[in-house]
């Protein structure tokens, strides 16, 4: 049985003062939530101050956006595992779309990060997705299963718990286009398949698969009612306590 997992990713907004009074109402909103986990992924400049607010919540997860291969040095600009781990990281997204698109990353640096991210203990979150031009094409299956394989090569898992995947179609990303939740079912079939492949049928059966690209409180329910479908990452509804805490209550 698979933990649902309802994970926020308030990519690069938020001022303190704001996030603070966000986190806060989540928390009362959510307070008798313990049946699912929750990610919480702010930016840098939050991390210290979101995590003193979550404080010993263990079901509530505190995870950043982005983390940087090496431990220390210089590397101007960029934020290490250990230093994640400082101010209480739990989980990191890696290889987000934007950031595949916007800021060079690909499945060769997502592997990497992911490497060093778990040899800190954190749990990577790694997102896989095709474009638009790749979905009508039809090459869905086989755009996603190659950045599965590419950002995991070389990886071993005891455990399925030890990461988690968020499979977001780039085209449903921030334009309140989303898949419809059987054909987002079906790819996140192919991905445990792939997984399955990989690191057996016990690691498959145990690691969630987050769907991700406008969801929204009106139709969480619908991803979630599907069998491949453990949960969400969720970017725009984030931002806002009710709509989150709507989501995570779904
Ligand atoms: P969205 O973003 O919910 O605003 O579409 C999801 C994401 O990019 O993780």
């Amino acid at each position: 049985m698979r933990t649902p997992l309802l994970a926020a990713n308030w990519k690069m907004n938020m001022a303190r003062r704001d996030a603070k009074l966000l986190v806060e109402d989540l928390l009362k909103e959510i307070a008798d939530v313990r049946d699912r986990d929750v990610a919480i992924c702010p930016p840098f400049h939050l991390l210290a101050d979101v995590n003193d607010i979550i404080g010993s919540r263990s079901n509530i997860y505190l995870g950043a956006q982005d983390v940087y291969w090496k431990d220390s040095g210089a590397f101007t600009g960029e934020v290490s595992s250990p230093m994640l781990r400082d101010v209480g990281c739990r989980m990191v997204i890696i290889g987000h779309s934007e950031r595949r698109a916007m800021f060079g990353e690909t499945d060769e640096t997502c592997c990497k990060k992911i490497a060093a991210a778990r040899e800190h203990g954190l749990i990577p979150i790694l997102c896989v997705g095709e474009s638009l031009e790749q979905c009508e094409a039809g090459k869905t299956a086989e755009v996603v299963a190659n950045q599965l394989r590419g950002a995991l090569q070389g990886q071993t898992f005891e455990s399925g718990n030890d990461f988690v995947i968020a499979y977001e179609p780039i085209w449903a990303i921030g334009t309140g286009k989303t898949d419809s939740p059987e054909n987002a079912n079906k790819t996140m079939g192919i991905l445990r398949d792939t997984i399955a492949d990989m690191f057996g049928e016990r690691i498959a059966q145990q690691v969630r698969l987050l769907y991700g690209g406008s969801v929204k409180p009106a139709n969480i329910a619908g991803f979630m009612a599907q069998r491949d479908i453990d949960g969400a990452l969720v970017g725009g509804a984030s931002l806002k306590a009710d709509s989150f805490s709507a989501i995570v209550k779904y």
